[in-house]
Protein backbone atom coordinates (compact mmCIF):
# COMPACT_ATOMS: atom_id res chain seq x y z
CA UNK A 1 0.00 0.00 0.00
CA UNK A 2 1.36 3.49 -0.83
CA UNK A 3 0.93 6.90 1.21
CA UNK A 4 2.62 9.95 -0.71
CA UNK A 5 5.75 8.05 -1.60
CA UNK A 6 6.63 5.77 0.72
CA UNK A 7 4.99 1.45 0.97
CA UNK A 8 3.44 0.39 3.73
CA UNK A 9 2.68 -3.24 4.96
CA UNK A 10 -0.09 -4.77 7.36
CA UNK A 11 1.73 -4.83 11.01
CA UNK A 12 -1.91 -4.65 13.14
CA UNK A 13 -5.10 -6.09 12.48
CA UNK A 14 -8.05 -4.29 13.58
CA UNK A 15 -9.41 -6.96 15.27
CA UNK A 16 -6.12 -7.40 17.11
CA UNK A 17 -6.47 -3.99 18.14
CA UNK A 18 -9.80 -3.97 19.22
CA UNK A 19 -9.16 -7.00 21.72
CA UNK A 20 -6.17 -5.11 23.21
CA UNK A 21 -8.12 -1.86 23.53
CA UNK A 22 -10.57 -3.73 25.48
CA UNK A 23 -8.31 -5.40 27.91
CA UNK A 24 -6.41 -1.83 28.31
CA UNK A 25 -10.31 -0.56 29.66
CA UNK A 26 -10.48 -3.49 31.37
CA UNK A 27 -7.33 -2.73 33.62
CA UNK A 28 -8.66 0.79 34.19
CA UNK A 29 -11.99 -0.14 34.96
CA UNK A 30 -10.28 -1.94 37.85
CA UNK A 31 -7.74 0.50 38.88
CA UNK A 32 -10.47 3.02 39.24
CA UNK A 33 -13.32 1.55 40.54
CA UNK A 34 -15.14 4.45 42.85
CA UNK A 35 -13.20 7.38 41.05
CA UNK A 36 -13.89 9.69 38.72
CA UNK A 37 -11.10 9.83 35.96
CA UNK A 38 -10.77 12.42 33.51
CA UNK A 39 -9.65 11.19 30.06
CA UNK A 40 -7.79 13.42 27.33
CA UNK A 41 -7.25 12.74 24.65
CA UNK A 42 -3.99 14.15 22.64
CA UNK A 43 -4.67 15.34 19.05
CA UNK A 44 -5.07 14.28 16.42
CA UNK A 45 -3.84 11.24 16.27
CA UNK A 46 -5.27 9.87 19.54
CA UNK A 47 -9.27 10.50 18.15
CA UNK A 48 -9.80 7.09 17.10
CA UNK A 49 -8.02 5.59 20.05
CA UNK A 50 -9.98 7.46 22.48
CA UNK A 51 -13.59 6.96 20.66
CA UNK A 52 -12.71 2.91 20.75
CA UNK A 53 -11.44 2.93 24.34
CA UNK A 54 -13.66 5.59 25.96
CA UNK A 55 -17.00 3.46 24.97
CA UNK A 56 -15.26 0.41 26.49
CA UNK A 57 -14.77 2.45 30.04
CA UNK A 58 -17.62 1.70 32.99
CA UNK A 59 -16.55 4.46 35.25
CA UNK A 60 -18.59 7.90 35.28
CA UNK A 61 -16.01 9.68 33.42
CA UNK A 62 -15.05 12.66 31.52
CA UNK A 63 -13.58 13.16 28.06
CA UNK A 64 -11.79 16.14 26.97
CA UNK A 65 -9.54 16.93 24.08
CA UNK A 66 -6.35 18.62 23.80
CA UNK A 67 -4.07 19.05 20.38
CA UNK A 68 -0.31 18.97 20.33
CA UNK A 69 2.09 18.43 17.85
CA UNK A 70 5.96 17.65 17.66
CA UNK A 71 6.16 15.10 14.56
CA UNK A 72 7.28 16.98 11.05
CA UNK A 73 7.51 14.02 8.66
CA UNK A 74 8.64 10.96 10.11
CA UNK A 75 10.93 12.45 13.17
CA UNK A 76 9.90 13.47 16.12
CA UNK A 77 11.22 17.14 16.20
CA UNK A 78 11.15 17.35 20.37
CA UNK A 79 9.50 20.97 20.28
CA UNK A 80 6.44 20.36 21.74
CA UNK A 81 3.82 22.75 21.54
CA UNK A 82 0.41 22.80 22.89
CA UNK A 83 -2.28 24.24 20.56
CA UNK A 84 -5.53 23.70 22.31
CA UNK A 85 -5.97 24.10 25.96
CA UNK A 86 -8.38 22.28 28.05
CA UNK A 87 -11.78 23.75 29.42
CA UNK A 88 -11.98 21.68 32.59
CA UNK A 89 -10.16 22.27 35.98
CA UNK A 90 -7.52 19.92 36.56
CA UNK A 91 -6.88 20.38 40.39
CA UNK A 92 -7.19 17.17 42.14
CA UNK A 93 -8.40 15.03 39.33
CA UNK A 94 -7.47 11.94 38.82
CA UNK A 95 -6.27 12.40 34.63
CA UNK A 96 -5.44 9.47 32.43
CA UNK A 97 -3.95 10.76 28.96
CA UNK A 98 -5.26 8.75 26.22
CA UNK A 99 -2.27 8.61 23.05
CA UNK A 100 -2.42 6.96 20.15
CA UNK A 101 2.12 6.48 20.44
CA UNK A 102 4.55 7.29 22.83
CA UNK A 103 7.83 7.44 21.23
CA UNK A 104 10.14 9.74 22.45
CA UNK A 105 7.76 10.48 25.41
CA UNK A 106 8.51 14.17 25.23
CA UNK A 107 4.67 14.86 24.29
CA UNK A 108 3.44 13.06 27.35
CA UNK A 109 6.23 13.83 29.71
CA UNK A 110 5.46 17.92 28.78
CA UNK A 111 1.73 17.08 29.46
CA UNK A 112 2.57 15.29 32.66
CA UNK A 113 4.09 18.04 33.98
CA UNK A 114 2.00 20.82 33.25
CA UNK A 115 -1.31 18.60 34.40
CA UNK A 116 0.90 18.16 37.72
CA UNK A 117 1.27 22.29 38.19
CA UNK A 118 -2.13 22.54 37.50
CA UNK A 119 -3.04 20.46 40.72
CA UNK A 120 -3.93 17.02 39.23
CA UNK A 121 -4.08 14.67 41.89
CA UNK A 122 -2.84 11.84 39.60
CA UNK A 123 -1.60 11.80 36.09
CA UNK A 124 -0.97 8.22 34.13
CA UNK A 125 -1.11 7.44 30.14
CA UNK A 126 -2.97 4.65 28.40
CA UNK A 127 -1.21 4.35 24.53
CA UNK A 128 -2.38 1.87 21.64
CA UNK A 129 1.17 1.46 20.66
CA UNK A 130 4.81 1.90 22.70
CA UNK A 131 8.02 2.41 21.46
CA UNK A 132 10.66 1.60 24.73
CA UNK A 133 13.57 1.68 22.53
CA UNK A 134 12.69 5.21 21.62
CA UNK A 135 11.78 7.49 24.83
CA UNK A 136 14.21 9.41 25.39
CA UNK A 137 12.71 10.95 28.85
CA UNK A 138 12.00 9.36 32.27
CA UNK A 139 8.39 8.13 31.76
CA UNK A 140 6.29 5.60 33.15
CA UNK A 141 3.57 4.34 30.90
CA UNK A 142 1.07 2.61 32.90
CA UNK A 143 -1.37 1.15 30.20
CA UNK A 144 -0.20 0.38 26.96
CA UNK A 145 -1.26 -2.12 24.27
CA UNK A 146 2.05 -3.59 22.13
CA UNK A 147 5.42 -2.47 22.39
CA UNK A 148 7.06 -2.30 19.15
CA UNK A 149 10.27 -1.49 17.71
CA UNK A 150 11.32 1.62 16.20
CA UNK A 151 9.05 1.34 13.60
CA UNK A 152 7.38 4.07 11.61
CA UNK A 153 3.69 3.08 11.53
CA UNK A 154 0.33 4.70 10.03
CA UNK A 155 -3.54 3.64 10.34
CA UNK A 156 -6.15 3.95 12.93
CA UNK A 157 -5.36 7.68 13.62
CA UNK A 158 -1.50 7.43 12.71
CA UNK A 159 -0.25 9.19 10.03
CA UNK A 160 2.24 9.67 7.36
CA UNK A 161 2.37 13.57 6.52
CA UNK A 162 -1.58 13.69 7.19
CA UNK A 163 -2.65 10.53 5.30
CA UNK A 164 -3.27 6.58 6.54
CA UNK A 165 -5.30 7.98 9.44
CA UNK A 166 -8.58 6.12 8.49
CA UNK A 167 -6.96 2.76 7.69
CA UNK A 168 -8.55 0.44 10.20
CA UNK A 169 -5.51 -1.61 10.44
CA UNK A 170 -1.60 -0.40 11.66
CA UNK A 171 0.56 -0.61 8.55
CA UNK A 172 4.65 -0.50 8.88
CA UNK A 173 7.17 1.45 6.57
CA UNK A 174 7.73 -1.61 4.02
CA UNK A 175 11.52 -2.38 5.16
P1 LIG B 1 6.59 11.68 21.12
O1 LIG B 1 6.40 13.03 21.77
O2 LIG B 1 7.93 11.59 20.42
O3 LIG B 1 6.36 10.52 22.06
O4 LIG B 1 5.61 11.61 19.91
C1 LIG B 1 4.31 11.41 20.06
C2 LIG B 1 3.55 11.72 18.79
O5 LIG B 1 4.34 11.58 17.59
C3 LIG B 1 2.45 10.71 18.66
O6 LIG B 1 1.31 11.11 19.37
C4 LIG B 1 2.23 10.65 17.17
O7 LIG B 1 1.32 11.65 16.78
C5 LIG B 1 3.59 10.94 16.58
N1 LIG B 1 4.26 9.67 16.18
C6 LIG B 1 5.21 9.00 16.85
N2 LIG B 1 5.60 7.89 16.21
C7 LIG B 1 4.85 7.83 15.09
C8 LIG B 1 4.75 6.87 14.00
O8 LIG B 1 5.44 5.82 13.93
N3 LIG B 1 3.84 7.17 13.04
C9 LIG B 1 3.05 8.29 13.06
N4 LIG B 1 3.11 9.19 14.05
C10 LIG B 1 3.99 8.97 15.06
MG1 LIG C 1 -0.31 11.98 18.67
Amino acid sequence: MKIHDKEFIKYISSDEISITLKSIADKINVDYEGKNPLFVSILNGSFIVAADLFREIKLESEISFVKVSSYHDMESSGDVKKLIGLNEPIFNRDVIFIEDIVDSGRTIKKMTEEFKELGAKSVEVATLLYKPESVAVDLHVKYFGFEIPPLFVVGYGLDYNGLGRNLKDIYQLKP
